[in-house]
C-alpha cells in the first residue's frame, strides 16, 4: 500500500512517501524550487518521491493532506462574528485556501495527465493541521503510548493541540484556537527585535543568551497562563491582521504580516530596524521572550503529564523547533523521554498527513520508529564524475580509507569542507549530508566560515556533530539528538576544548550521531577524532543564502562562488589548495569562550 503525503499551500511544503507504513522518501519542494520556505503546490517533491518509490500516481493508494479546510467551522463563524471586519477576511483568505486544497485533484492531473481527476478524488484524505503535526511525531516515535503536543504559529484555526498517542490511535484531549498563539507571540516580538522574515525566530533564540530574562514579568501580561493547563494572548499587544499572519506572494513565498500593535512598540518597543546595532535592551527583551515561552511549554506539558499520568512525549510543530526549550523538558517538566520529528516544522506535514492516514484512519499496525532524516535527493558516483567532467573540473576519486584521512587531514588544517554524502536531510537541519564542516577546536572558525562562507549574525552560534557514544563526555545530558533538536549545557570543563561550537551560554545545539543511521558521517568524525582526541565536528548546512543545496551542480555553484577549501561529493574531491599550502595559521583553543 503507498500512501502519498502533502504540505501544500502552505510554507515549507513538502512531500513524503510511504509503502507499508515504512518511509521511502521525504523531502520540502524548496530543495528543488531553490526558494526558502517555497509554499505552493509541491510538484517536484511528489515526483522524486514516485520515483523513489519506482512508481506512478496511479500505483499510489491514498493521497493525504495535511490541511482540512471543515476543521473548526463553527469557531471560525464565532470568529467572524465577534470580529466582523478582520474577521472577514481572515475568514476569506482561509476560504481561498480551501478552495486550493479542494481542487488539488486537478493539480495532479495537470502534473501527471494520465489520472482522472475523478479517480485523484477518490484517494484524497484531508487531515487536520494539527493532528498531521501529532502524527509526524508520535507514530514515528519508538513509543507506543505518549502524551502528544503539537504547537505553531496556526494551522487549520488551531494553534496548540494536546492529547494522547496510544498504538495507532491519536485522542486529542485539549485545543488552543487561533489568534491564541505561542508562535504569533514570539514571532510578535522576533519582528520588534528587528528580523521581519519567514524563519528568523531562531535568531532571537540565538541572542537570548546574551541577555538577561529582566522584561518576563512584563511579558506576563502578554502571555497570559491559565490555571487549566493552557494560555491566551492579551490581544491588545497585537495588531489584527486583515489578510491573514502568513501570506504567499505571487512566487509562493511567505510573508508574514506585521503582528506587534502600538501598545507593544511602547511599552517593549522602540521597534529596532533591520540594521540597527542590537543593544542590551534588545538582548533583555530577547532573553525574556525566550524564558517565558520555555515556562509556558513546561506549563502545557506539566499539566499534560499529570493529566495522563504518561512519562513520555512526542512532540512537533513550529514552536518545536525552539531547541533550547526542548533540551530542558526533561529538567522541566514530568517526562523523562522525548521524541521530536526531524522535520518537526510544517515540511513535516506530509509525513505525519500520511502517518495518520495509515495508522489512525486505516488502523494499520505501528511500524518501527524512525530515526533517520536521510530521505531526500542522492547521487551516485559515477553520475557526480561525469557531472564533474562535463564542466571541466578537476577531482580526485578516492577509495572510503583515503577519503576519510585526506578529509579529516583537512579539517585538522584549517580546512573548510563542503561535505554532500548520501541522501539529503528531510527537515530544516545539515546533519551530515548536506554539510559545511570545519575543527570545532579553533577560536577563529566563526571567522573563518564567515570570511569564507557564510556572513551572519556573529551571536548565532554553530552546531556540534558528536559521536553518539561520546555524548555524556561532553555534554551534562545524554539524551538521543539524532536530528539537532535539543541544546545541552556543554560540561564545563569540555567548554574551552570545542569553542567555536559552544554558545554565549556554555551550550551546544547537539547531533548525536548514530553509526546505525549515518555511517559515513560517524566514519568521518571517528577518524577526526583518531588525530584530535575530540569526537566532535563543527556542523552548518551546505548552502549560502539559500536553501540548502539539494544536487551535485548547487554544491558546486556554491563551493566555487565562495572561498570553502575542498569540495566533496562522495568519494570525488575537488580542492582549492593542497593541505601543506594552506595559509592560515593554527589557533587553538585555550581561551574561554
Ligand atoms: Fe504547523
Amino acid at each position: 500500500m503507498y500512501i502519498l503525503g502533502l504540505n501544500a499551500y502552505h510554507a515549507d511544503s513538502s512531500a513524503a512517501i510511504f509503502k507499508d507504513g515504512i518511509l521511502i522518501a521525504a523531502t520540502e519542494e524548496e530543495r528543488f524550487r531553490r526558494v526558502k520556505h517555497w509554499a505552493g503546490f509541491p510538484s517536484e517533491a511528489i515526483q522524486f518521491c514516485l520515483r523513489e518509490a519506482g512508481i506512478t500516481l496511479a500505483e499510489v493508494d491514498h493521497i493525504a493532506i495535511g490541511r482540512d479546510p471543515k476543521a473548526k467551522f463553527w469557531k471560525k463563524i464565532g470568529f467572524l462574528l465577534r470580529y466582523p471586519t478582520v474577521g472577514l477576511d481572515t475568514v476569506l483568505s482561509r476560504l481561498k485556501n480551501a478552495q486550493q486544497v479542494s481542487a488539488l485533484e486537478r493539480e495532479f492531473a495537470n502534473m501527471d495527465g494520465t489520472v482522472p481527476e475523478a479517480e485523484i478524488r477518490r484517494k484524497i484524505h484531508q487531515v487536520e493541521h494539527h493532528r498531521s503535526h501529532l502524527a509526524s511525531a508520535f507514530f514515528a516515535s519508538p513509543f507506543e503510548e505518549a502524551a502528544v503536543l503539537s504547537i505553531d504559529g496556526s494551522g487549520d484555526f488551531t494553534t496548540t493541540m494536546l492529547g494522547v498517542g496510544k498504538g495507532n490511535q491519536i485522542t486529542v484531549l485539549d485545543s488552543v484556537d487561533f489568534p491564541h498563539s505561542v508562535g504569533i507571540f514570539y514571532t510578535a516580538f522576533t519582528q520588534l527585535l528587528g528580523f521581519p522574515h519567514y524563519g528568523d525566530e531562531y535568531k532571537v533564540m540565538g541572542l537570548a543568551p546574551y541577555g538577561q530574562p529582566t522584561r518576563v514579568e512584563d511579558l506576563r501580561k502578554v502571555l497570559v497562563f491559565k490555571p487549566n493547563g493552557l494560555f491566551e494572548l492579551n490581544l491588545d499587544y497585537f495588531r489584527a491582521t486583515k489578510s491573514g499572519v502568513v501570506t504567499y506572494d505571487s512566487d509562493h513565498v511567505p510573508q508574514v504580516a506585521t503582528l506587534f500593535s502600538d501598545k507593544m512598540a511602547r511599552e517593549f518597543g522602540p521597534v529596532r530596524q533591520k540594521d540597527e546595532p542590537l543593544t542590551q535592551a534588545h538582548k533583555d527583551l530577547a532573553a525574556s521572550v525566550q524564558r517565558i515561552t520555555e515556562e509556558l511549554i513546561f506549563h502545557l506539558l506539566n499539566h499534560l503529564q499529570q493529566r495522563t499520568g504518561l512519562k513520555k512525549v512526542c512532540i512537533a510543530g513550529g514552536v518545536a523547533q525552539n531547541s533550547v526549550a526542548n533540551g530542558k523538558i526533561t529538567r522541566n517538566t514530568g517526562f523523562t523521554e522525548v521524541y521530536i520529528p526531524s522535520a518537526g516544522h510544517d515540511a513535516g506535514i506530509s509525513m505525519g498527513a500520511a502517518l495518520y492516514t495509515y495508522n489512525h484512519t486505516l488502523k494499520q499496525d505501528r511500524k518501527p520508529a524512525i530515526w533517520s532524516a536521510y530521505t531526500g535527493s542522492r547521487y551516485s558516483n559515477e553520475t557526480i564524475e561525469a557531472y564533474l567532467k562535463s564542466q571541466g573540473i578537476a577531482y580526485q576519486r578516492m577509495e572510503d580509507d583515503q577519503l576519510y584521512e585526506h578529509v579529516a587531514n583537512r579539517l585538522v588544517n584549517a580546512g573548510v569542507v563542503g561535505w554532500f554524502s548520501g541522501r539529503a536531510e528531510f527537515g530544516p537541519r545539515a546533519l551530515g549530508a548536506r554539510s559545511i564542516l570545519a575543527d570545532p577546536r579553533r577560536n577563529d572558525a566563526k571567522d573563518l566560515l564567515n570570511a569564507k562562507i557564510k556572513r551572519r549574525e556573529s551571536f548565532r552560534p554553530f552546531a556540534p556533530s558528536i559521536l553518539s557514544e561520546y555524548v555524556s563526555e561532553y555534554f551534562e545530558l545524554d539524551e538521543l539528538t539524532p536530528f539537532m533538536e535539543r541544546v545541552f549545557p556543554i560540561r564545563e570543563e569540555k567548554r574551552a576544548s570545542i569553542p567555536a561550537v559552544t554558545h554565549a551560554d556554555g551550550s551546544g545545539r547537539l547531533q548525536s550521531v548514530l553509526q546505525s543511521e549515518a555511517p559515513r558521517y560517524h566514519r568521518l568524525i571517528e577518524t577526526f577524532r583518531q588525530k584530535t582526541g575530540v569526537p566532535i565536528l563543527l556542523n552548518t548546512s551546505f548552502n549560502e543564502n539559500e536553501p540548502i543545496v539539494n544536487s551535485p551542480e548547487e554544491a558546486l555553484a556554491c563551493y566555487l562562488r565562495t572561498s570553502m577549501d575542498m569540495l566533496v561529493l562522495e568519494n570525488c574531491v575537488v580542492e582549492r589548495l593542497p593541505v601543506e599550502k594552506s595559509p592560515a595559521p593554527l589557533k587553538f583553543a585555550g581561551v574561554k569562550p
